[in-house]
C-alpha cells in the first residue's frame, strides 16, 4: 500500500464502512460494490481492494471506469480548475496505444493483484448500466473536474446505485474552480438526495497555490 498516503478518502471511506456497516456485510451473502471513475493505470483501484480486505469487508466487486483518453475540457461557461488542462492523465496517449489496450492493461494489472473488478471503457456521459451492477457501498470519484463528476453523479443516480448509506469519495472536492464539489450539489439537489461530510482532509497543490479539499459523504 506504497500510495495509500495520496488517497486518504479510500481508507477513511474503507474503516467508516468497517465499523458502521461490517456485520451486516458479512452476514449479507452478496459482496460490496465499489465503483471508481477515474482509474487511470489502476493504482487507487487497488487500494481500494486492499483497504476492503484490511477493515474486514472481504473482497468488493469492484467497477472502474474510464475513456483513458485523459481529461476532457469542462463544458462552455464553466471555470476550469488552474490545477488541470484537458488531455491529462491520457494513459493511451502518455503509451501511444489504443483506449481498449489501456483498458486491457489495467484489467490484468487488477487481475495479477487479486482485484474482482471490471474495467470499462467508457466516456461517463456515454455509460450504460450493466445488468449485474448494484448498489454501491463506495463511489470513488476521482476525475478532478465538474463536467465528469457530473456525468459520473447522473449515471449513479439515474440508474439507482446510489441508496441511503451509500458513501462518496471525492480525490478532489474542491480545486479552485466550479469543480466536483458543484456537481455534487447538483445531483444531490437534482435527484434530491441528502448527505453529510464524514472525513475531508485539505492540502495545498505545490504548482498552482490551489487549496485542494478530498472528502466523504455519506447519503443519509
Ligand atoms: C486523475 S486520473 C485518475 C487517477 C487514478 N485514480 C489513479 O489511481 O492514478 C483521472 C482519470 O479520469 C479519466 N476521466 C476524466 N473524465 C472522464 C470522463 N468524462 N469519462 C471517462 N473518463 C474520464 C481520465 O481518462 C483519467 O484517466
Amino acid at each position: 500500500m506504497d500510495n495509500h498516503w495520496k488517497w486518504p478518502q479510500i481508507e477513511a471511506a474503507c474503516r467508516y464502512i468497517g465499523e458502521h456497516f461490517g456485520d451486516q456485510l458479512r452476514q449479507s451473502s452478496y459482496p460490496p460494490h465499489f465503483y471508481e471513475f477515474g482509474v487511470y493505470k489502476g493504482t487507487s483501484l487497488c487500494l481500494m481492494h486492499d483497504w476492503a480486505l484490511k477493515v474486514g469487508l472481504g473482497k468488493p466487486i469492484i467497477w472502474g471506469i474510464d475513456s483513458f483518453e485523459g481529461l476532457p475540457p469542462e463544458p462552455f461557461g464553466v471555470a476550469p480548475s488552474p490545477m488541470f488542462k484537458p488531455g491529462d492523465y491520457s494513459m493511451a496517449k502518455e503509451n501511444m496505444l489504443s483506449t481498449d489496450a489501456c483498458a486491457a492493461i489495467v484489467q490484468g494489472a487488477a487481475n495479477y493483484h487479486g482485484c474482482t473488478a471490471t474495467i470499462i471503457r467508457d466516456r461517463f456521459a456515454e455509460l450504460k448500466k450493466w445488468d449485474n451492477m448494484r448498489e454501491a457501498a463506495l463511489v470513488h470519484l476521482d476525475c478532478d473536474q465538474y463536467g465528469s463528476t457530473r456525468d459520473a453523479l447522473f449515471f449513479l443516480f439515474k440508474n439507482q446505485l446510489i441508496r441511503k448509506h451509500t458513501l462518496l469519495a471525492y480525490d478532489e472536492f474542491t480545486t479552485g474552480g466550479a469543480g466536483p464539489q458543484m456537481a455534487h450539489n447538483e445531483a444531490l439537489h437534482f435527484f434530491g438526495a441528502q448527505a453529510a461530510e464524514i472525513f475531508h482532509y485539505c492540502y495545498r497543490d505545490k504548482k498552482t497555490n490551489v487549496m485542494v479539499r478530498q472528502a466523504v459523504w455519506e447519503i443519509c
